[in-house]
């Protein structure tokens, strides 16, 4: 059996096949405590994982997605190193996004984003997705079955955004084609490279054209709200500063939605008892999404660089330190949760899961993919009967295969086959 206080986190397969005994052995030995390869600070405490999410001020959001990778381009000197951040922010990955940005930067980016999302927005975008998991669901219900990600869960997540978004309904089935083809490269791969390609290029171009044709001639319309959008004391962004927070929409909420509804869906299929529950008792789905989000958490792991010497649950860690906040390690912290273990709807604690992060950067889709989540059950149990996990795909139920992607930074089934009885 590996050690796994000493195992490698960011390439080992086995590890991320199962997080929660590589996290828990840490915790064991220390909330806060430092892995042997790369030296990074794994925190793995709920506590000390909000602690850290709140100090903003001694915690950089600069390495937030690549954590150790690629190496730090520089050499910290001394107990404060915000200039070396500064100087060196070009150099870490996906820097133009505002999830690694660090104030004033990121208010700026975030206050465009607020522009977007309003209650109103959302609303509308909700009333779009009720009928999207219909037309989703109509292109297979005939079968029986399906591949639950391919098949319903990753289009359903990206033509959610590009509805957001007010993509014109004409190019959305360009969207999905798009975004559906496989990567060239997984962000978060156990390959020493996680985040060496931008997936967000395309997108960038296409909404560069979509909005510097509304600055020029705005209309009625959603694409035009985001193109005039100003920030807070009325100045106008460049126009790329506005693309950015909306591409970013989609690097930020497709992956992560993917991965929350395909855990549902397979703790429904695995557990009938849940599936009866939230048939006969809806109001049991929201309890159910909140529990799916700390049991799963489809970000396994979230990253932050030293900037100033600080502590974190009372251990010193010195300004340079890169720090993984483990959110998956924090939301089965026993601590916190009473057996963490097991998946339950009427548990302590059930919101105070740590699935969306905290303080600044707290996720600005948890809105959206908590609608997502509660859509899709209810679409699922209204036209769907005697739901099964295949037993041809993942084996009888006592001895169940799922295998999940490969990657250091999200939690999600690679497939999930599932059988039903259509109930329309
Ligand atoms: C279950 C689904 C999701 C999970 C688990 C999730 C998780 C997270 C987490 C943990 C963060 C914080 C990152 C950090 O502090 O470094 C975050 C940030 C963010 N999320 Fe989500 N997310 C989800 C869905 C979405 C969706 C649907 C959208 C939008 C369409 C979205 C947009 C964002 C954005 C824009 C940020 C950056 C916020 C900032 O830097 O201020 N997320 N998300």
């Amino acid at each position: 059996m590996t050690d796994l206080v000493t195992a490698d986190y960011y390439t080992d397969q086995t590890v991320a096949q199962d997080p929660f005994a590589y996290f828990d052995s840490l915790r064991e030995q220390n909330p806060v405590f430092r892995e042997p390869h790369y030296g990074v600070v794994v925190v793995t405490g709920h506590e000390e994982v909000i602690e850290a999410f709140r100090n903003s001020d001694s915690l950089s959001a600069v390495n937030a997605i690549g954590g150790p990778f690629p190496p730090m381009p520089f050499e910290p000197e001394g107990d404060d190193i915000t200039d070396q951040i500064k100087a060196h922010r070009h150099l870490f990955p996906i820097a133009e996004h505002m999830v690694v940005m660090d104030p004033p930067d990121h208010t700026l980016a975030r206050s465009l984003l607020g522009r977007l999302l309003t209650p109103k927005r959302l609303k509308e975008n909700e009333d779009y997705i009720w009928k999207l998991a219909d037309t989703q669901i109509d292109e297979f219900i005939a079968n029986g079955s399906c591949e639950f990600l391919s098949e319903y869960a990753k289009p359903f997540a990206t033509l959610a955004i590009t509805d957001l978004l007010g993509v014109p309904e004409t190019e959305r089935a360009e969207f999905r084609a798009i975004l559906a083809a496989e990567g060239t490269h997984t962000v978060g791969a156990l390959d020493k490279t996680p985040v060496g390609v931008n997936p967000l290029e395309y997108l960038e171009d296409k909404f560069m054209a979509y909005l510097g044709e509304r600055r020029r001639d705005p209309r009625n319309d959603i694409l035009s709200g985001l193109a005039t959008a100003t920030y807070p004391d009325g100045s106008t962004p460049d126009l790329i500063e506005v693309v950015r927070p909306a591409t970013f929409l989609f690097g930020a909420g497709q992956e992560t939605v993917t991965k929350l509804l395909s855990s549902a869906l397979r703790m429904l299929g695995d557990r009938p008892e849940y599936e009866k529950m939230l048939r006969d008792d809806r109001s049991l789905i929201r309890p159910f999404m909140e529990e799916s989000l700390r049991f799963d958490s489809p970000t396994k792991v979230d990253h932050r660089l030293a900037s100033k010497t600080t502590t974190i649950g009372g251990v010193e860690i010195k300004a340079g330190t890169i720090v993984m906040l483990s959110l998956a390690g924090a939301n089965r912290d026993p601590r916190k949760f009473e057996n963490p273990n097991e998946f339950r709807l009427d548990r302590e604690y059930l919101h105070d899961h740590v699935a969306f992060g905290r303080g600044l950067h707290t996720c600005a889709g948890a809105p959206l993919a908590r609608v997502e989540g509660r859509v899709t059950l209810n679409r699922i149990l209204d036209r769907m009967q005697d739901l099964k996990i295949s037993e041809a795909a993942h084996g009888p139920v006592e001895n169940r295969r799922y295998e999940y992607e490969p990657t250091f930074l999200l939690r999600g089934l690679k497939e999930l086959h599932v059988e039903f009885t259509p109930a329309d």
